[in-house]
């Protein structure tokens, strides 16, 4: 079933619009200034962040960027644009309006108040997910820290440090919570938050795969394409918990994440567009050594990152989540909209598992398989940029096409974990999937041979030669807009 069959409208926003105080060190919009003890906390805490930003934020020195900047938190307007050198970026704590009629909207306190304060008895899980959330945050900034000394153009390297900014306000946002709820233990998870970096052998982050490098600009149009997504999916889980200061927290943030979905949706896009005309002038699919990316080597990096962000959402079947959602921490994809008793204590479903080398459904209570429920929408919603990026090889009369592999391909997590699937759902043996995996995963060839097309390109509304331009530019700025002023220009 679809996401719009089994949910009804969306409501409509209530409550007044709160501006933001730039007044202060800390930027904000929770009147920081009227507890002194946590703005002190948190005043501790900013130089700290400022170290790690300048120690493992991105690398490329630069002047100053044409950044948007939260002003607001309502429906419109709530951004402005301007020139800003990145180190000088006004990162800051804002929620999305408080709703004071806001009931729980599901498990067992269903219908009550949303709480206001933290319940002791569910302390220990809300800083848990609080924690997983936020260590995601600085983790993408870490692995993407290089990207800016190869981007395309000053138009994506733009658009690569909006996620970075964005994504350290997204940390931000997670220690906020930390410092303003839970005392001396969330302080101490907020300096870890800081301290696990991604890939470090000695204290790496917490999911796998904000642990891999990554690697070239096509790897980060994935990135943001499918593990941003990931992101998305599981602030909107949160958006939707008891804990009212954490829905209202993660409301914000989902605003922001749309952008950079829109990066990987239009980088992956434009990357396709120029291999289909490519292969279309060269009548090949061998087009690295006409300077393009390989549409097969464009599939293998989708089946890579889609896999390993499938594997975020944990095990099909977990206990926790059902408790999660059972006490009201963490709700469904759009779980005011599901129509459904929003208890689930005899709702089953099926899914699928791996027996005797074939794949069977088997039918499980509900409650046991939310962490399978949410990826299931994330999966429906990935489909959509592949119709998408089809339609260019389709404009372009190319019959190729790619496609989202079987949810079993390549997973590391869960009960296809331990199988051998191809990217159509095959169960094969291991010597037929280490026969085929340089067909169905990037090889060390495929990622050399892409970094050797990622060449730097600076110059205002000038492209590298695999990709091809947006349509449009940022803010209703020109495509040929100087988005980034380098820190040696001038210079020359
Ligand atoms: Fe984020
Ligand atoms: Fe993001």
């Amino acid at each position: 079933m679809s996401t719009d069959a089994r949910t009804g409208p969306a409501p409509s926003p209530t409550g007044p619009l709160s501006t933001i105080d730039y007044s202060e060190r800390i930027p904000n919009n929770v009147d920081l200034a009227g507890d002194r003890r946590l703005q002190r906390a948190l005043e501790g805490w900013q130089p700290k962040f400022l170290d790690w930003w300048k120690q493992l934020g991105p690398a490329l020195p630069t002047k100053d960027v044409y950044l948007r900047t939260a002003i607001a938190v309502g429906r419109d307007g709530w951004a402005h644009f301007d020139y800003v050198p990145m180190e000088e970026y006004r990162w800051g704590i804002f929620l999305a309006e408080r709703d004071p009629e806001r009931t729980v909207a599901f498990g067992k306190h269903n219908g009550e108040p949303a709480w206001q304060e933290l319940p002791g008895e569910h302390r220990a899980d809300l800083m848990r997910l609080i924690v997983i959330q936020g260590d995601t945050e600085p983790a993408s900034v870490e692995q993407q820290r290089v990207l800016g000394n190869t981007a395309p153009s000053l138009y994506d390297l733009r658009n690569l440090f909006q996620v970075n900014v964005e994504e350290g306000r997204h940390l931000w946002a997670m220690v906020y919570l930390l410092h303003a709820y839970f005392g001396r233990e969330g302080r101490d998870e907020a300096e870890q938050l800081l301290k696990r970096n991604s890939g470090d052998l000695d204290s790496p982050r917490i999911l796998g795969a904000f642990n891999e490098a990554t690697t070239d600009w096509l790897q980060f149009f994935m990135f943001t394409y499918f593990t941003d997504r990931d992101g998305k999916y599981q602030l909107g889980t949160l958006k939707e918990s008891a804990f009212d200061p954490l829905a209202r927290t993660c409301k914000f943030m989902l605003k922001e994440e749309a952008h950079h979905m829109f990066v990987g949706t239009t980088g992956v896009q434009r990357t396709v567009e120029r291999t289909a005309e490519l292969m279309k002038k060269h009548s090949t699919d061998d087009i690295f050594q006409h300077g393009g990316i390989p549409l097969s080597v464009i599939q293998k990096y989708l089946n890579f990152q889609f896999s390993v962000s499938m594997d975020l959402f944990g095990s099909e079947q977990s206990t926790n989540a059902g408790n999660y959602y059972s006490s009201g921490l963490k709700g469904r994809w759009m779980e005011t909209r599901r129509k459904d008793d929003h208890l689930l204590v005899d709702a089953e479903r099926t899914m699928n598992v791996v027996e005797n080398g074939k794949i069977v459904e088997k039918t499980v209570p509900m409650l046991s398989a939310l962490n399978l429920d949410l990826r299931d929408e994330y999966r429906t919603d990935c489909e959509h940029g592949v119709r998408r990026w089809n339609q260019a090889l389709e404009d372009a009369e190319l019959s190729e096409r790619l496609y989202l592999p079987h949810e079993g391909f390549n997973r590391a997590v869960g009960t296809y974990s331990g199988h051998n699937l191809s990217p159509d759902g095959d169960v094969v043996d291991e010597a037929t999937w280490e026969a085929a995996r340089s067909q169905w995963l990037p090889s060390d060839d495929d990622r050399a041979a892409v970094a050797r097309l990622m060449v730097p390109e600076y110059e205002a509304g000038q492209f590298a030669g695999w990709i091809a331009p947006p349509q449009t530019g940022i803010n209703e700025q020109p495509v040929e807009f100087d988005y980034v002023h380098l820190k040696d220009e001038g210079l020359a």
